[in-house]
């Protein structure tokens, strides 16, 4: 018998550390993380890859060390910190942004980046989409998601596996729940879709923590959760999600997961956080310059073997999606015109004070008028 091969990791970590206005970094700072990772992590990955999704830059790694695992945190934070250096040397604006001003204590999680680990078993061919997505929340993916996986319409797996057909649990998480731990809820996407699909149009309190196959129970995805404005008194920028989706044979197939971008999704996002934008698939490394939005997409195939990483494929560059782009600007420019107007985001959605501030300060110049005499 084979001796069982040791599980891997594949661990995610994605910053905003600066650059030229929050539309992407600068340069030399994608260079500095990269120079850091290979100058003080040989032992520690077996293959990491750096990008950048408008202003923010993601470290993705392959390893076999599980997740939370102090020395690849640290070394990451680290990385971070160095691109942070870059920023400040260039007097970058809001340079180390994302990293919260506190003492490293053995995990990243909690102190500003979005942080994915999912530690699988890989497949024969296994292959996975890192999508990396600005400014917008995780919710953003909640549309693409429950598409790809549970519905004819947007995965062909459904019709053409029955094993599929059992359906994928989506866990969905309570991102309002204050108490210790998290709240969470398993659904079944094929027995119990009109209920998933309820949920996920809350788009900002419901959002998509993981999902695995419900035949085999492998994981198929998962989504980074961290909330920002909610972690902080202050407002320190917007989430920025990214995801690690499993694609072919028991999963979506990669085109299928792909595709499903091309419906252009209305997120809340762009303008300083507070406004509906539409989200436009992009290719890796792309600025986002049209009214701080639109929100953006990337998603950069890789295939894995024992934890080493393939370059990676960029997943929206086939000619199709510059179509795709042409109708994501279309909605954009369309949604700035009528803007702030009905499409600024819920008061209690929105990260900035300023319109709470206003309202306040109106209040005491509100007048009872009309009241009906006493009969
Ligand atoms: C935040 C971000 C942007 C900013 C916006 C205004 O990470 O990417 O949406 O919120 O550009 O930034 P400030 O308030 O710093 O001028
Ligand atoms: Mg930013
Ligand atoms: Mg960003």
């Amino acid at each position: 018998m084979e001796p069982k091969k040791p599980k891997t990791t594949i661990s995610v970590f994605k910053a905003d550390v600066g650059g030229p206005g929050h539309i992407m970094p600068f340069p030399g700072m994608i260079d500095e993380v990269r120079r850091y990772l290979e100058a003080n992590g040989q032992g520690i990955y077996k293959s990491f890859h750096v990008s950048s999704t408008g202003d923010d830059i993601a470290i993705i790694v392959g390893h076999q060390r599980g997740p939370n695992d102090k020395a690849l945190h640290e070394l990451c934070y680290k990385a971070f910190i160095a691109a942070t250096n870059v920023a400040k040397g260039l007097n970058a604006y809001a340079a180390g942004q994302d990293l919260f001003d506190t003492a490293f204590c053995g995990n990243l999680a909690g102190m500003g980046p979005q942080i994915i680990e999912m530690e699988i078993d890989e497949r024969k061919g296994e292959t996975v989409v890192l999508f990396c997505m600005d400014k917008t929340r995780a919710g953003a993916f909640s549309g693409a998601f429950r598409r790809a996986c549970g519905t004819v319409e947007f995965n062909t797996g459904l019709l053409h596996s029955v094993k599929m057909q059992q359906g994928f649990v989506f866990e969905v998480l309570d991102n309002y729940y204050n108490g210790p731990g998290e709240r969470v809820i398993r659904l079944n996407s094929n027995s119990e879709m009109p209920a998933l699909a309820a949920l996920l149009v809350v788009e900002d309190r419901y959002v998509i923590k993981s999902i695995t196959s419900a035949a085999t129970g492998e994981l198929c995805a998962m989504v980074s959760t961290f909330c920002l404005d909610r972690s902080s008194s202050t407002h320190v920028g917007k989430d920025d999600p990214v995801a690690l989706f499993r694609v072919q044979g028991g999963f979506t197939a990669l085109g299928d997961v792909l595709g499903v971008f091309a419906l252009c999704f209305l997120v809340g996002g762009g303008m300083r956080g507070s406004h509906k934008v539409v989200l436009m698939p992009v290719e890796v490394g792309t600025c986002v310059s049209d009214g701080d939005g639109p929100a953006v997409v990337s998603a950069q195939v890789f295939c894995i073997n024992e934890g080493v990483l393939t370059d990676p494929t960029d997943g929206f560059k086939q000619p199709t999606w510059d179509k795709v782009r042409e109708k994501a600007s279309r909605i954009n420019s369309w949604l700035r015109s009528i803007e702030p107007d009905g499409v600024t985001l819920p008061l209690n959605e929105i990260e900035y004070h300023g319109i709470q501030d206003t309202l306040e300060a109106l209040q005491p110049r509100f007048e009872i008028v009309n009241v009906p005499a006493a009969t």
